[in-house]
């Protein structure tokens, strides 16, 4: 069967492969793959920037953000043949850790976890994979491949829940939210605070393309300056960019008892200057928070299934931005001024 595959940090070796059917070992379910989303975290794997091949091979399948149809699953359980999924990232590591023990794998102690497509565990651009029913969620089936937003979406539906949980050490009924970026975790993230019935603020530095009606039409506002002059003291900051100054502007400006989110991924090498006495004084004279979150649990992906269940259909159309067929799969990484998800189709 055809498959995407990489040679991790090696760039420039994703080529398009004919690659054995997937094992058994990996599941009961068969999936035959529709279509894959493309990431940031996709594109650094291809500039042999991240990413680990399976244990004794040197090849991975690429591909995280997916939506597929189930082929075969065993009889009597949740999947049956028709159905769309996506299959979850993320398998716990083999130890396991205490979360992974309890089914916690996003926040994995130890670092043997293993994530399909990323780490040491083929991904799903392949025209067909194998899955235990367990790592299998199932999307309305009114989404068609916009399902494939599943997976992104899970990690902000990790992200929001982050912040409530940090946010209800006290009182809790938050507002205002400013996400920074609109990239499709940000567009994504600010559809879940539109759907809580928050003020969401979105800001980006493009004033044309897609994103700025993206954002007016979910009912968000959309911003181009910087966070201070957007909204004053947030209750939530969400930051979708991995931008350093965007990083510090967001732990500076929130509201007093307030909660910042990271999410982005940083390539490290800048420096900031950072007036560090400010901050830790006003994070702690305010109660201010700041978390890192990754990945997402099936808690997660279960929560992000009824967010897409419940957005406007059109609204995601135009999320996915573009869909390339898995033999042109080349232009899918060339990045266009319009693009916001790319969508690499590997089925019908
Ligand atoms: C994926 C996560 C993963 C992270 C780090 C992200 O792109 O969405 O599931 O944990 O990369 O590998």
């Amino acid at each position: 069967m055809k498959a995407l595959t990489v040679q991790p940090m090696q760039k420039g070796s994703a080529r398009l492969d004919d690659v054995p059917e997937p094992p058994d070992s990996d599941g009961p379910v068969l999936v035959e793959t529709l279509g894959v989303g493309v990431c940031g975290t996709d594109i650094e794997i291809l500039s042999g920037e991240y990413g680990w091949a399976p244990p004794g091979r040197d090849r991975l399948v690429l591909g995280h953000e997916s939506i597929g149809r189930v082929l075969q699953a065993p009889a009597g359980g949740d999947l049956a043949e028709g159905d769309l999924v996506v299959g979850i990232v993320r398998r716990p590591d083999p130890v396991p850790c205490a979360n992974c023990a309890v089914g916690e794998w996003d926040f994995c102690r130890n670092g043997q976890y293993t994530e399909r497509g990323i780490k040491e565990h083929d991904g799903y651009c392949s025209e067909r994979y194998r899955i235990t029913p367990d790592y299998v969620v199932k999307v309305d089936s009114s989404l068609g491949t916009l399902g494939v937003l599943l997976e992104p979406t899970s990690v902000v539906a990790k992200a929001w829940e982050q912040v409530d949980r940090i946010g209800g050490r006290a009182h809790w009924s938050p507002r205002t939210v400013v996400v920074t970026g609109a990239g499709p975790i940000g567009l994504l993230a600010a559809m879940i605070g539109v759907q809580r019935g928050m003020d969401v603020h979105v800001i980006d530095q493009v004033a044309s393309g897609p994103k700025p009606d993206l954002v007016k039409d979910l009912g968000a506002t959309y911003h181009t300056g910087p966070l201070h002059q957007a909204v004053d003291a947030p209750d939530v900051v969400i930051e979708c960019t991995g931008v350093g100054s965007l990083v510090f502007d967001a732990m500076e400006h929130v509201g007093p008892g307030g909660v910042v989110c990271l999410t982005g991924v940083s390539s490290g090498g800048r420096t900031l200057d950072v007036d560090a006495g400010i901050l830790n004084r006003s994070m702690v004279l305010e109660n201010e928070a700041t978390v890192g979150s990754v990945n997402a649990n099936r808690r997660h992906y279960e929560s992000a299934a009824g967010a897409l269940a419940a957005a406007d259909r059109a609204w995601l159309a135009r999320v996915v931005s573009r869909r390339v067929p898995i033999a042109s799969w080349e232009d899918a990484l060339d990045r266009r001024d319009d693009d916001v998800k790319v969508v690499i189709e590997v089925g019908s």
